[in-house]
Parts: C-alpha cells; structure tokens; sequence
C-alpha cells in the first residue's frame, strides 16, 4: 500500500512519543525497580545500560526497517519480505496475545489503586496494605479492573492510527513525565531519602557482572523496548519514508532509561524513608509505595498521582500491543478497524480470565510471561537481525538506516557490523543460558 493510503503518524516527535508510550510502561515503572533492587541496584542499572545499546537498540532498529520498508501488520510485514519467514509475524501476534494475557492484569491492578486512592478508601481502610493487596487479590475486581483497562485500551485503539494512539500519546506521554519528575522532587525531601539513593546509585560490579544479572538485564532491555514481537515493526509501518530511524530508536532508548532511573529514584528513598525493604519483589509499587504514601501528609493525593502515571504508563502500552493484533486482522482479514479491535478486546478479555482461574491447574500468568519475555522475544529479535542481515539484499539496512544515503552516513555501518556479529552472538548466549 503506498504511504498516501495508510495511516502515518504526523510529525517526528510523535513518532517518538508514541515509540517511547509503547517502550515505556509497567516494564521501567513496575518491572525495573523490583528486578534492580534484587539484583544490586546501580549495579544493574549499568548491565542494563550495556544491554540497551548492545542488543536493544540494533534489534529495534532491524524492526524499524522491516516495518517501515514494508508499510504491513507484522504478518505481511514479514511476508512480503520473504514468503518463508511470514512465521516470524505469526509468533509477534502470537506473542502480543501472551503479553495480553498477563500485561492487563498488573494494568488492572493499577486502576485499581488510582481508584481506591482517589475515593480515600485505601487509607480509611482498617486493613493493612499487604492484607488489602491480598484480599484484592482474593476477590473478583481484579478481573473487573482488567476487563476495564481492556476497555479503555480498545476506546483508542479503535478510533485509529492518528485521532487515537498518536493523539492519546501526544498527551500521555508528557503528562507522565512531569508527574514523574514531581514524585522525584516531592521524594528527595522525605527524612532518610538519602539511603535510598545511596543504595540505587551504589555500584557493585562483582554483582553486575554475574552472567544471572546480564541475563536479566537483557530480558529488562527487550521487554521495555518492546522489541521481538512485531510491535515496533507495526508500529513503524506508520513512519514517513523521511523520518530517521536511527535517531528515533536512540531516543526512545534514552527516554525509556530516564523513566527507569527516575522510577528508581521515586521509589527507592520513599522505600527506604519508610524502613521497608527494597527487594519486596513484584509487590514493592503496590504494597510498599502505599504504606509509604500513608506516612505522608495528603497521602490519597499523591497515591491517587502516582497510580495516574502507573495507568498511563500502561496505557501507552497496552495500546502497542492491541495495535499488532488489530492491524494483522484488519489487513490479513480485510477487516474493518473496528471489527479487528473488538475482536482482539474480545480475545484479551478471554485470556486474561483464563489466567484469573489458572485452569486446568496450570498458571497461565507465570507461563504467558516466561514463554513471551524468555522464548519469544530473544528469540524473535535474533531471527529478525539475521533476516534482515543475512537474508535481504545486501543493502537492506543500509538503505533504510541512511533514508537512501542522505543521513547518518557513517554510524550505519557500524550497526550494520553489531547487527551482524555482535547482537544476534549475545542474543544467542542470553538464550541458551537462560534455557540451562
Ligand atoms: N515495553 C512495555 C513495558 O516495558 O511495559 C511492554 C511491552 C509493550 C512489551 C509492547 C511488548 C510490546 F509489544
């Protein structure tokens, strides 16, 4: 389809917010904190930093290629480059529908909170958080938190390309940064903050350089850059033929590392402020930061601001990954956009409420994230650098990083090398490793 007939996002800067809203989500807000506390904070900060820009950014710009080259879903993107890799699409939507099953849950719970927190009910309650957070758990809102945040997404997504993800992200986006940088201010002045820093910024390279944190560091780097699933190839399947792939991929990488460092810096001295323990695991946002918030004077106001940037994060998210499943249908089944949307609203509510009853005895939720952010998405991105590399033309990512020889003439051959032999070798190691 030529560039005049699909939808493109408008102009640089909302390619970039709406990159960065997928990149930016549950991942550097809820995922980083907990994984940096547990394995050494600054220490893995640095890991993830290497990993960004060792397997991260070439692995994204390799979809950026693919998808903008192409115009196409995932599916087609892959297809029409080569009919024997169409599968590579096939395990993207296969793979955004795992994210689904697990991704909405955590969002719910978000939503939740934003809630209980604006209403004052979260600290009226006699309960302690822990045992609100369990009783939470125990009852059947988080299935009625999720469907809604199913909802919400499937509002935006299905109103298009322009008036809903680029319009939603153009104010998302910022708005979730200011609220961040007014959490890290409003944090810095809380007795004994400075612990928290100490501990987040201190450095420990013996455990940096553990082959278990350089394998989290790398899962970290794919899952936050959503890279490995065909959501960045249908995303820039709506770029324009001008923008510059390699300097949108740059920003986005450094946008989603601030997020996490400022993550990092809201939560661990509000933690440590507050006597708690930083290696809390998946509960320190939903546990600890309320306790935390308690301790405060206008608590339910800055709960209520926090969860805000906890949903919108999500949101921005969310959206990416419905957006690969919409387009595929949509333009494999030449279906109306707002068929495809309600198709795959009506899809993620399923899995997620499979999750919800752990059927069969299996638990989906532990499964749907180890098979998508362990398997799939290494997996993906390695197959998608050697495609792109090994067998397309030989000026494939040539062409495409330097928009046909006018930009960035000299820095494309150098991720034309890493592409070649670096990111795919570590990718590789980061796989069998984890395997064992
Ligand atoms: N990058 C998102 C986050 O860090 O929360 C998660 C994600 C979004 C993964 C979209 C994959 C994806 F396609």
């Amino acid at each position: 389809m030529s560039e005049n007939k699909r939808a493109s996002f408008g102009g640089k800067l909302s390619v970039i917010l709406v990159s960065a809203g997928s990149a930016i989500g549950l991942g550097a807000i809820w995922r980083f904190p907990y994984i940096a506390g547990k394995h050494g904070g600054a220490a893995f900060l640095v890991v993830f930093l290497l990993s960004v820009l060792a397997v991260g950014i070439p692995a994204m710009l390799a979809e950026f290629a693919v998808g903008r080259k192409t115009r196409k879903n995932a599916v087609g993107a892959f297809r029409s480059l080569s009919k024997y890799w169409s599968w590579l699409g096939y395990s993207g939507v296969i793979c955004a529908m795992l994210i689904s099953g697990y991704y909405y849950i955590i969002a719910g719970w978000s939503l939740e909170y934003l809630v209980n927190s604006a209403d004052g009910s979260m600290f009226a309650s006699s309960l302690t958080f822990k045992e609100q957070f369990e009783a939470f758990q125990g009852s059947y809102r988080p299935l009625f938190y999720c469907i809604a945040f199913i909802l919400l997404t499937h509002f935006i997504v299905s109103r298009g390309v322009e008036k809903g993800i680029e319009k939603a992200s153009r104010i998302m986006m910022p708005a979730l940064f200011v609220i961040l940088v007014l959490m890290a201010v409003r944090v810095a002045f809380m007795p004994n903050a400075v612990e928290g820093y100490r501990f987040f910024l201190s450095c420990d390279f013996a455990e940096a350089f553990k082959p278990e944190t350089i394998m989290m560091a790398m899962g970290q780097a794919f899952f936050s850059l959503s890279v490995g699933m065909g959501c960045m190839v249908t995303y820039a399947s709506y770029f324009k033929n001008n923008n510059n792939l390699l300097s949108t991929s740059f920003n986005v990488s450094i946008l989603t590392i601030l997020v996490s460092l400022l993550a990092g810096l809201v939560i661990f001295p509000a933690v440590f402020s507050a006597g708690l323990q930083p290696t809390e695991g998946p509960a320190l946002v939903f546990v600890t930061l309320p306790e935390i918030f308690s301790g405060m004077p206008l608590a339910a106001v800055w709960s209520a601001i926090f969860f805000v940037l906890v949903v919108l994060a999500s949101l921005t998210s969310t959206i990416s990954f419905h957006e690969v499943i919409t387009a595929y249908l949509s333009e494999e089944f030449k279906l109306s956009r707002k068929v495809s949307a309600a198709i795959t609203s009506a899809l993620s509510i399923l899995l997620c409420t499979m999750t919800f009853f752990s059927l069969f005895g299996v638990d989906f939720f532990t499964l749907f994230d180890y098979l998508s952010a362990n398997i799939i998405m290494p997996l993906g991105a390695l197959l998608t650098c050697i495609l792109v590399i090994w067998f397309m033309k030989k000026n494939f990512m040539k062409e495409q990083l330097t928009n046909n020889g006018s930009v960035n003439k000299y820095i494309a051959p150098v991720v034309v090398f890493m592409l070649k032999y670096v990111t795919p070798l570590l990718i590789f190691y980061i796989f069998i490793k984890n395997f064992i």
